[in-house]
Order: C-alpha cells, then structure tokens, then sequence
C-alpha cells in the first residue's frame, strides 16, 4: 500500500482546541485528501504553542480536542503518523544544529516574527525569534518532500528551504531534503464578522463539534454582502463571505440558483443562511457521529498519539544519526 505512495508529507498545527471551519478548509481537509498519495506525518506542535501562549492550564485538554477533530475529520491513524511534537524531542536537537546556519538578522527579518513582535510587545522571547527554526527542524527531521499549509506560512516554508541548503552545503551532505510548499486552495476562511480571518481568538469562528442549533444560530449572525441593505435590493455574491462557503458546502445547483436569484433579490440573505446552515450541518453529520464514538473513550486517542510518538520516533532517531555524521558528531 505504501510502496505505490508519491513521497512524505508533514505538516503542523499549534493545539487550539475544538477546531472551526477555518482549520478544517484550511488545512484539515487537505491532510486528509493527502492521504491518498502521500505517508503523511501530521504533529500537534506543542512547544511552538508555548512561544505565545500564557497559560498551559489548558495544553492537555487543547492537545486531545484537536486530536479529536483530526480522527473524526478522516485522519487515519493506521496510515498516516499523528503526534505531539514535544514527545519526539528530536526535533529540538535539530533545531539547535540548525541554529548554527541561521543568520539572525534572517529571523528577526521575517513578516511572521514582526507581527507577533507587534502583537506581544511584553514578550518578546528567544523562542519566538527561533519559532521558524523549529519549524524547519519538524519538516526536515521526517525529510519530508511537501509540506501543506496555508499561504501565510509561505516564508516559513522558504526560511527551512534556505536552512536545509545551507546544513546541507556546510557539512557537504546531502542528508536533508529541501521540502516543496503545498498551498492550500482555501487559504483564508473569513469568520462570521465577514471581514477577519476565521479565530477562535476573535470569537467569530464556527466550530465543527457544536450541535446543529448552535451551529445555525452562529451561521444566523454571519454579516452577508455589506452593501445590501434590504431585502429587496439586488445583492452580490462575490463579495458575500455566506456565499462563498455556499461554493463549498451545497450542491453545483444550489450554489448556481442562489447566486442568479441574489443579484435580482429573489432570494434574501436570511433564506440564504438557512439553506447554508442546513447544507452545512448535513456536511458535518459524519464528523459529529465519529467524534461523538470517539470520545468515548478518550484514553483512545492518546494511545493512537502515543503510537504516532513511536513511530514518528523511528524516523527521527534515523534522522539525528544521519546529521550526526554529517556533522562529525560521534
Ligand atoms: N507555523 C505553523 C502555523 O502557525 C505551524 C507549524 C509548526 C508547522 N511546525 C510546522 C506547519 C511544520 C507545517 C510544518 O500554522
């Protein structure tokens, strides 16, 4: 079955929880579709998660609802290598090899670090500063060719290029691979206010796991086309944020009949968000029933976490040898 598969592919989310719609058209649904093609090695990445968070109160409880989502999204453990990053410690020993080849002002340089700069003025620490070393130590401790993620981390992806070619052009090896991006085709999921990217943090995002009521209520609230003040005026589904997920979410039909009937006013936009509640919770029935199985028995998960620990351990201790050497270490 693996034999056939194009190459591996890693990718990693920081623990925030039950998991809304941004994550699951962002990235989730794209881990799952990969599975077809590639091994894939999905971790939980605790440490990044400690660059910004402050409190840890919650990282256990964050680390098993994400986990949670994941199984009952279509991540299959037997398959696909699922994990939390810090119980892999590998990947830190990479990060300070690779800290090595790092140039600073690089780090400092990059729009990512700025903007949490600006965000946390307060905390400013070393980890967030080397916050793209380690993710370029995940990538390339599991040599993995592509890398699924969202175009905001395109420099990250970049950023661990570079650092792979320039470990690889200092030790003169060739032991690490330079991974490929793969950009998600759903790169920004606007949240229920129709104009900030969908977080949890902003409290306008649609979580998978809330009930059918919860989830009509909160898709009732969702702003629609901004210029469309009554319902008899002609309204315009390309910038309707409602719509644009309608594209995802209901039938080619569906989709086609709303969007003619809302430039002439046939339909209005609460009609409009009740056909999109109702599509969308029928998308999600097998999510909830999985999810609802699964959560069962939650020492479950974290025996299928600790199994993706182990094998995720494999490839990694082969990895540290492989930089090892290179380097001259004994
Ligand atoms: N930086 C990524 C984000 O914020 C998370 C991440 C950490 C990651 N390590 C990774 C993504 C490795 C892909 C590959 O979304």
């Amino acid at each position: 079955m693996t034999i056939t598969k194009k190459g591996r592919v890693f990718s990693g989310a920081r623990p925030t929880g039950r998991q809304h719609l941004g994550n699951y058209l962002g990235a989730i649904k794209n881990y799952v579709a990969l599975q077809e093609e590639y091994q894939c090695v999905y971790s939980i990445v605790d440490i990044h998660a400690l660059t910004t968070v402050e409190t840890t109160e919650n990282l256990r409880q964050n680390i098993y609802e994400m986990a949670l989502d994941w199984l009952a999204a279509g991540i299959r453990p037997e398959e696909s290598i699922m994990f939390v990053q810090s119980q892999v410690p590998e990947v830190t020993e990479l990060h300070m090899f690779f800290s090595m080849v790092t140039p600073l002002g690089k780090l400092t340089d990059l729009p990512t670090f700025k903007e949490k700069a600006r965000q946390q003025p307060h905390n400013i620490n070393y980890g967030l500063v080397g916050y793209p070393v380690l993710m370029a130590a995940d990538i390339a401790l599991y040599k993995a060719d592509a890398v699924p993620v969202g175009v905001d981390q395109a420099p990250h992806i970049e950023f661990t290029r570079e650092v792979v070619r320039s470990f690889n052009f200092r030790y003169n090896t060739n032991v690490l691979v330079e991974p490929q991006m793969k950009a998600t085709e759903f790169p920004k999921v606007v949240g229920i206010d129709g104009q900030q990217k969908m977080s949890k943090s902003l409290n306008n995002h649609i979580e998978l796991a809330s009930t059918p009521d919860e989830t009509r209520a909160r898709v009732m609230q969702m702003v629609t086309d901004p210029q469309r003040m009554r319902r008899s005026d002609p309204g315009n589904p390309d910038i309707c944020n409602v719509f644009s997920l309608h594209k995802v979410f209901s039938s080619p039909e569906e989709v086609a009949m709303i969007d003619t009937e809302c430039r002439r006013a046939g339909i209005g936009c609460v009609d409009c968000k009740q056909r999109f509640a109702k599509n969308l919770n029928l998308s999600l029935e097998p999510f909830r029933e999985k999810r609802v199985a699964l959560s069962d028995k939650p020492e479950r998960v974290w025996e299928i976490l600790d199994d993706g620990r182990q094998r995720a351990s494999q490839i990694a201790q082969q990895t540290i040898r492989d930089v090892k050497d290179a380097i001259g270490l004994p």
